[in-house]
């Protein structure tokens, strides 16, 4: 069988991961797919820079725009993160009829209509899951499996460095920036770790969560948002002598007549009892309540590089099969006509 050809766009932590998985994982993978998957290149900042994994250095290089437009590739995984040069780069992919599988919140946030007009144009697929909490699948539930239900709120923690600076604060007593220290070492933290601490990485998996659930397009700048940068470890401590632990919380809830709805990211203190309370360090949880379905929990690792590339690999082995089978997956769906609320209440 024909392979289908991958072009990788970064090599950092979670692209590390990802060379690993192909590799190891090659044979499954080609049986799970229908073709093997090879990898025809790894675009990369700087040539000769030592890498978490041993690649073939024939493989690596600087020029990501030849690499995602070269003919014989079929489908580009981005994992650079940012706006610019990923939402270019995905653009020329997506127009020359390629498949993408992206990490890239921050880019769907901000512009995800126009990548999925592209995918709808090209007749490629545009896969996303490891954009929001890491390796929990969660975006496939929304889209899909409750398709026919009506979501009327998606809460929790989807920023894992938040999650794991205000748990070391709460369990041990560190500083701010000694748990931010060491959240960045461990690879959870964004390339410019204000995303995290602000609450920018969280509003943008909020709005595209909000997005999902409630069939609407919504921008990261519609989400009310409030970082943790101002919690002291006084505040972590008063709210532990009080039996309540400091999480930053994502709330996408649609309104009471349904007409409406609002997102947003802040701390809040909620009680140790609480499930939410026990999630701890760099993972994850997020409540989902739907009219039918009732309320569904999706709790797992929300960073770092082996769960990330997880959820990639997912989404790799999808696209794989559709494009044997001629298919794409599922479209965007905004039809409702819902407005979001500007201060994210609802
Ligand atoms: N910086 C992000 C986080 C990585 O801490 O959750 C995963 O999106």
């Amino acid at each position: 069988m024909k392979p289908l050809k991958v072009a990788l766009l970064g090599c950092g932590v979670v692209g590390s991961q990802v060379i690993r998985l192909l590799h190891e994982q090659a044979d499954d993978l080609a049986a799970r797919v229908g073709a093997p998957l090879e990898l025809a290149g790894v675009a990369v900042r700087r040539l000769g820079r030592k890498r978490d994994i041993d690649v073939d250095p024939a493989l690596l290089t600087t020029d990501a725009e030849a690499l995602v437009t070269r003919d014989d590739v079929d489908i580009v995984i981005e994992v650079i993160g940012g706006i610019e040069p990923a939402r270019s780069l995905i653009l020329a992919a997506l127009s020359r009829g390629k498949s993408v599988v992206t990490a890239n919140k921050a880019l769907l946030a901000e512009d995800g209509s126009t990548l999925h007009e592209a995918a709808r144009t090209g007749n490629g697929d545009l896969y996303f899951e490891a954009s929001v909490a890491g390796a929990i699948p969660l975006l496939r539930p929304l889209r899909e499996s409750l398709a026919g239900d009506r979501v009327k709120r998606v809460l929790g923690i989807v920023n894992g460095t938040t999650n794991y600076i205000l748990d070391k604060m709460d369990s041990t007593g560190a500083s701010f920036t000694d748990a931010l220290e060491e959240a960045q070492t461990l690879g959870y933290a964004e390339a410019d770790p204000t995303a995290d601490v602000e609450g920018f990485d969280a509003a943008a998996k909020a709005a595209i969560l909000a997005g999902l659930a409630f069939h609407s397009r919504v921008r990261a700048d519609e989400v009310h948002r409030e970082g943790i940068t101002e919690i002291t470890a006084t505040d972590v401590a008063s709210a532990k002598a009080m039996g309540y632990v400091i999480k930053l919380l994502a709330i996408c809830a649609r309104s009471d007549d349904g007409r409406s709805f609002g997102v947003r990211v802040h701390p809040a203190m909620i009680p140790r009892s609480h499930p939410l309370a026990g999630v701890r360090e760099a993972y994850n949880a997020v409540f989902v309540e739907a009219e039918s379905a009732g309320q569904l929990m999706f709790y797992g690792k929300g960073a770092g590089g082996a769960p990330t590339a997880s959820a990639v690999l997912g989404d790799l082995v999808a696209v794989g099969r559709n494009r044997l089978a001629g298919t794409r997956g599922p479209e965007e769906s905004t039809y409702a006509d819902l407005a979001v609320h500007p201060m994210g209440e609802t």
